[in-house]
């Protein structure tokens, strides 16, 4: 089922939030092509000992706040597998099975990522699945799509890296709603660029990545929508922020207004520095996966 009718939230399985992160260790991480506009510019441009220290940062900022942290090593000749949001779907369906869909990426210089996730998953007993070979389209994992705090739903992006009509493949054979939102400008490749779920009830956003319908889906079914500035949201990826536990959200240094409404509205912003990879078009939220 594809939905646009705002599903009563309360009608929907409730799901644990996971409690795991997995990262990937950024040693061969460099911006060798250019599959954003964010890239564009910056090939060869990346500080590795300093990218290699900001990933130490965030990984040990997890680690403060109580969350275990599962690595993948990054492989050779792969210098985007560092962003590990992008390579899988994780799931657990309302009985507790666990799985994990693969997924099918859009840049031909990124498919071979994700063989390593899929060894990862298979690791930690998890159903791995491919998507179906007769539909056609791209998939980029949670890049695009993001499980709605604590429910069985999904939130799906689409326009740029993932197609539409993967999500009603996914929805028909797991079971869960989803509702897809258009991403409207380049810069906003991915959901996880202007969308970060904080809780059940609250989303941080960056409306101007959105279309009309897309907004009015997000209102309908976020009783509290906050906004971050253009500024902050395009220039340093203020939405691409990670709150693991409904309290704490994770989030590029320098984004001071929406630090500044995360406290308004109750939350604990800790920020760190993912300068680096914002030159790969990436920060907080790409360089990790939440799991079960
Ligand atoms: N250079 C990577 C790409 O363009 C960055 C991926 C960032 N990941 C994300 N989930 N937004 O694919």
């Amino acid at each position: 089922m594809l939905s646009s009718d705002p599903v009563a939230l309360e009608a929907l399985p409730a799901i644990p939030r996971p409690g795991r992160v997995l990262m990937t260790s950024p040693d061969h991480f460099e911006v060798a092509y250019v599959i954003n506009p964010h890239m564009a510019g910056n090939v060869g441009d990346v500080d590795v000992e300093r990218a290699r220290g900001q990933w130490e940062g965030l990984k040990t900022t997890y680690e403060r706040i109580g969350l275990e942290v599962a690595v993948v090593a990054g492989a050779p000749g792969l210098p985007d597998m560092t962003f590990c949001a992008n390579q899988t779907l994780p799931y657990q369906t309302p009985g507790g099975h666990l799985g994990a869909v693969m997924s099918r990426m859009h840049a031909e210089q990124r498919k071979p990522e994700v063989e390593h996730y899929r060894r990862f998953f298979e690791s930690q007993g998890y159903e791995v699945q491919g998507l179906d070979k007769d539909l056609p389209g791209d998939f980029e994992g949670m890049g695009d799509a993001i499980w709605h705090p604590g429910r069985y739903l999904l939130w799906g992006g689409y326009g740029y890296r993932t197609d539409r009509q993967v999500y009603d493949r996914l929805s028909d054979k797991l079971g869960f709603p989803v509702v897809a939102v258009s991403l409207t400008d380049p810069d906003f490749y991915h959901l996880d660029t202007c969308f970060c779920p904080l809780d059940e009830e609250t989303v941080l956003v960056y409306p101007g990545a959105f279309d009309e319908q897309g907004l009015q889906d997000i209102r309908a079914r976020f009783r509290r929508v906050i906004e971050a500035p253009e500024d902050e949201s395009r220039r340093l990826f203020a939405c691409n922020a990670h709150s693991p536990d409904g309290e704490h959200v994770l989030i590029q240094r320098g984004c001071t207004e929406t630090n500044r409404s995360l406290i308004d509205a109750g939350y604990q912003p800790i920020e760190v520095d993912t300068g680096e990879f914002l030159k790969s078009g990436g920060s907080v939220f790409c360089l990790k996966l939440m799991f079960w």
